[in-house]
């Protein structure tokens, strides 16, 4: 690792909201900070009403004190932009910039992000916001980062209103120069949809029924570029003054935003992640989002900007984290390549509407569980800090899931062949992987494929022929290249890909989609309930029997061997699972969703014999290998019993057969 790679020491803290408390305990504040290990925190995320109460004027003597007391105290900031929730005096003198759902409905202030991304009235306000920050704040000591904003797109990703008309067609014109050109691609000889103009397109609105298909589409790619216009913009006005690196706050797998296009404009990849702690499943999906974090950043070191030390308020029910819960969760994050972990948010609210969401300083003072494990964390890290660790080190993976949005956002739309949940049906993938003790990253078809031994591709439902040549020359070339149903089924502008689907990779598979077969329940059960329907299936490939749902399909395997067929039933025979040798590599098929069983069996199966190195498995422990060091969690709320090749970073423990405690962590060093 070089030692530009190598940050100093883990980021650590939270953000600050001290606009909410009175300036005597800001004082306290940086005293705890210190206690617990605080480094880093981010200010003014919602400050913008207090430091331009009225237009124009600022007021800036509170945030000087703030931002000196922290830097007196050893504590960086992650300064905030402050544009995420415009004041009630901007919207009173300009309702145009509130936002308007596709209903018509114009959302009000009062609430927080009411506002249109397209507006350029909020632009401008926004912009000279910024600008006034930056002046003031470039060169403060205590700058760490820049925080743009905040949460993009969390409640308003899309506009309806018609400044958000205009830019939708600006957009529309840019992508099309023709409206001819539009015409073709929009499909609009069907129900008498053709237009004329550029200006009589409108976004797509409230309508009697089934809204165009590439309309919708368009809506959305154009809707995630606008949020990164507003983004961009205000990065630009930062950069021309300060040096000091960038980012906004991603919140996961987050449908709305187009996650690769915007990885490109951070300069660190920071997250927003609060699985829910009652979820058995939580550390499944956690180590899902912390692998997205590291791809998207294209292996870098990332930053947990976000989590909750104990309960949120916006569940129905809102689950405590169990003891330990917190630390092994943040540490999942480290084993996945974060090098700071951060909470929303420090001091717990006393009022307004997050008043019930967990702090790293409770309601109920430092003498509580959850300030003791902020403790502990803070020193625990700022140990692994100063040793050998895994900070700034890479995670090697070697096999790889194909995640693309448009495909995200076309198969969830309506008048589909079955309702398809897209994230659902990566997550199945994912949870098979990580079942089997494989780290993963998220590709595009496009980026380099040959690093990988095996490339997973969930419902690539819509695929352009370069990215369905990138992966049939992957396979060509000695890759291992998997791909599950609905893939390929449309080009780009929704088209459909005629004579048995999947373009380029019918060759590849050796395969020819027929007829699309899902299992359908009739629509009178809905009224009585009952199980969703199953289908069985057969073959070695996934070890005798097993199960599957949601989706099937005829295929016809013309130069595939057919490896598991569907069992019973009208498919009775037909091929589910197929695999074909191409060039130096094969290519699987799988036309079905595998029940969580089969699909580990299949993928342990297709992952040895591609030689896909993997850690000890134990159940209920998740081990990932981050540089030299292996980190092993039990998410579970037993002891249980490993074997690590070294002693514990974290507690000095002795080497091999070691007890993990419920919700233990250990991490060994000296690697090859
Ligand atoms: C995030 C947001 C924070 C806070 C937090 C509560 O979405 O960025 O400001 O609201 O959720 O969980």
């Amino acid at each position: 690792m070089s030692d530009a790679a190598r940050a100093k020491a883990f980021g650590y803290g939270g953000d600050y909201n001290p606009e909410q408390w009175a300036p005597e305990i800001w004082r306290e504040d940086v005293e705890l900070m210190k206690r617990a290990g605080v480094n880093l925190v981010s200010v003014g995320i919602f400050s913008w009403a207090r430091i331009e109460p009225r237009d124009g004027e600022f007021d800036f003597a509170w945030l000087d004190d703030v931002l000196d007391l922290l830097h007196q105290g050893g504590i960086r900031v992650d300064l905030a932009t402050a544009t995420a929730s415009p004041p009630p005096w901007l919207a009173l003198k300009h309702p145009e910039l509130l936002p308007v759902t596709a209903d018509g409905v114009t959302l009000s202030s009062g609430s927080r992000q009411a506002y249109c991304p397209s507006s350029p009235v909020y632009r401008h306000y926004a912009a000279r916001l910024v600008r006034a920050i930056v002046d003031r704040y470039a060169e403060h000591p205590a700058l760490a980062l820049w925080h743009v904003n905040n949460e993009y797109g969390c409640h308003v990703s899309r506009c309806y209103c018609d400044a958000s008309a205009t830019a939708f067609r600006s957009w529309l014109e840019q992508r099309y120069s023709t409206i001819e050109a539009l015409n073709d691609a929009w499909g609009t000889a069907f129900w008498s949809q053709h237009y004329a103009a550029f200006d009589e397109i409108l976004p797509p609105r409230a309508a009697p029924t089934f809204k165009n298909p590439t309309q919708l589409l368009d809506f959305d790619r154009f809707s995630s570029d606008e949020l990164l216009a507003c983004f961009r913009a205000e990065k630009e006005i930062i950069r021309s003054r300060s040096t000091v690196p960038i980012t906004t706050n991603f919140m996961g797998f987050f449908k709305p935003a187009d996650y690769w296009a915007w990885a490109r404009e951070v300069d660190i990849v920071s997250d927003d992640s609060y699985p829910d702690p009652a979820d058995p499943l939580s550390p499944v999906y956690g180590a899902m989002q912390r692998d997205l974090m590291r791809s998207l950043g294209g292996g870098k070191p990332w930053l947990l900007m976000e989590q909750s030390p104990g309960a949120v308020n916006w569940r129905e029910r809102n689950a405590a984290k169990r003891p330990g819960q917190m630390r092994a969760w943040s540490y999942q994050s480290i084993a996945r390549g974060a090098d700071g972990i951060m909470f929303f948010q420090w001091r717990q609210a006393v009022a307004g509407a997050e008043k019930f969401h967990a702090g790293m300083v409770p309601h109920s003072g430092t003498d509580t569980r959850i300030f003791r494990e902020v403790e502990q964390l803070g020193s625990e890290l700022a140990a692994l800090s100063e040793r050998e660790g895994p900070l700034g080190a890479a995670v090697p993976a070697s096999v790889a899931v194909v995640l693309d949005w448009d495909s995200w956002w076309a198969i969830e739309q309506e008048a589909s062949p079955t309702a398809i949940d897209y994230l659902a049906g990566v997550f199945a993938w994912y949870r098979a992987l990580f079942a089997a003790g494989a780290t993963v990253d998220f590709v595009r078809p496009t980026d380099d494929l040959a690093r990988y031994a095996v490339v997973v591709v969930p419902s690539l439902f819509v695929a352009d022929d370069a990215q369905l040549a990138a992966l049939a020359g992957y396979a060509a070339d000695g890759g291992t290249l998997v791909v599950g149903y609905q893939s390929a089924i449309l080009d780009k502008d929704l088209h459909v890909r005629t004579g048995g689907y999947l373009g380029a990779l019918q060759q590849t598979l050796g395969i020819r989609i027929e007829e699309f077969a899902p299992p359908a329940a009739p629509d009178l059960a809905a009224l009585g309930g009952g199980e969703p329907p199953r289908l069985r299936v057969r073959g070695d490939a996934i070890g005798g029997t097993g199960s599957a749902s949601l989706w099937a399909e005829y295929v016809r395997a013309d130069s595939a061997e057919v490896r598991v067929v569907f069992d019973g039933g009208v498919l009775h025979g037909f091929p589910a699972v197929t695999r074909r040798r191409s060039g130096s590599g094969e290519a699987w098929y799988v036309a079905t969703l595998l029940d969580d069983d089969a699909l580990l069996v299949l993928l342990d199966g297709i992952m040895t014999s591609a030689g896909v190195e993997r850690g000890p498995r134990v159940p209920g422990v998740e081990v990932v290998r981050r540089g030299r060091h292996l980190i092993a969690i039990n998410h579970t709320d037993e002891p249980v019993e490993i074997d690590l090749p070294g002693a514990d970073l974290l507690t000095g423990a002795g080497a091999s057969g070691r007890t993990l405690e419920a919700q233990g962590v250990a991490i060994v060093g000296g690697l090859p």
